[in-house]
């Protein structure tokens, strides 16, 4: 897997000393070629980390391992003996925090860790703006610029899925989460250091999303794929599941407000973009029916309201 020596690592306290122009290179790059990369040196207190990690951990002990394994009993899943294609086998649950948090109405948390995720959500959300306004730099869009296009009247929509990837007895027949994109904007996955699973789909090939200690992942949704006019795309990705371990994961999506206005930015427009312009809650409402299809019919869709009903929309999932 020689492909995984590349895989973009961005120290980001460069950004403040001599090596300023390589590390913003370095994240053009990633965006777009790689969809994803992996930044160090980010902000965040290690020791936050490290106590998010374990009270994660201890939540699924205590409060969600049982349900995950009722939830194997009702599909019958516990002896998969053929493949399937339909079900995810990861254990989530959803905290939302713009914009109006839902935190104190989430049950099953404790107060310390309740407390500590407000904390971290903060935090990221400090962090995606942040790396919104290097975006806009690297792109030549004015500061603010994507901040203010997500903000619609009510603000950005900003949530977090906190998911664990029990151990699975038979790997090859089932995805922990099946491939898909992102709908919404950049999203911040802070990802088991140990553990292994994600991985994205490049030149045709998956490649691993290493796990690295105190990193934090971030990818782009399919917003900034229209906003950029396709300058940076968002990347099929999927989990697969293992044998040996549990993988925790927590993945914060920084998205438009629902009642945003997406269109591909006019400076990034050379004649006629191909892509559309919507209302963002029109195209969740879409996505949450076909999340695990690719991405350009929904494109196609949202050009033409009528076409919606013809990409056969499926069961709606849970969606940021
Ligand atoms: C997602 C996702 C990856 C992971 O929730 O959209 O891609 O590692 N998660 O949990
Ligand atoms: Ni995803």
């Amino acid at each position: 897997m020689e492909k995984n020596i590349k895989f973009p690592v961005v120290d980001l306290s460069k950004l403040n000393g001599e090596e300023r122009d390589q590390t913003m290179s370095l994240i053009n790059d990633a965006c777009e070629n790689w969809g994803f990369f992996e930044i160090v040196n980010h902000g965040l207190p290690h020791d936050l980390m490290d106590k998010v990690e374990k009270m994660t951990k201890e939540h699924y002990k205590n409060s969600m391992e049982q349900k995950f394994n009722d939830m194997l009993k009702s599909k019958g899943l516990e002896k998969l003996e053929t493949e399937v294609e339909d079900v995810d086998w990861e254990s989530t649950f959803y905290l939302r925090h713009l914009p109006k948090s839902n935190l104190n109405d989430v049950p099953d948390m404790s107060d310390e860790y309740r407390t500590t995720m407000k904390d971290f959500g903060k935090r990221l959300e400090d962090l995606a703006e942040d790396l919104l306004d290097l975006l806009c730099e690297n792109l030549g869009l004015e500061k603010g610029y994507l901040k203010k296009v997500f903000h619609g009247t009510i603000g950005p929509t900003f949530g977090t899925k906190v998911s664990n990837y029990p151990p699975c007895p038979k790997p090859e027949m089932i995805k922990g989460l099946r491939a898909h994109t992102d709908a919404g904007g950049l999203i911040l996955l802070f990802q088991d250091d140990k553990v292994s699973g994600l991985q994205l789909l490049k030149d045709g090939d998956w490649v691993d999303v290493p796990p690295l200690n105190h990193s934090i992942v971030i990818n782009l949704g399919d917003q900034l794929e229209v906003i950029t006019n396709g300058k940076y795309k968002s990347v099929s990705h999927r989990v697969v599941t293992q044998k040996e371990g549990n993988r925790m994961s927590i993945a914060s999506f920084y998205n438009p407000g629902s009642d945003a206005e997406i269109s591909p930015a006019s400076s990034l427009v050379e004649k006629e973009s191909e892509y559309p312009s919507f209302v963002f809650d029109d195209y969740m409402k879409l996505y949450a029916g076909v999340k695990f299809q690719p991405k350009e019919p929904r494109f196609e869709a949202m050009k033409n309201a009528s076409a919606v009903t013809e990409l056969n929309p499926t069961a709606a999932v849970e969606t940021f």
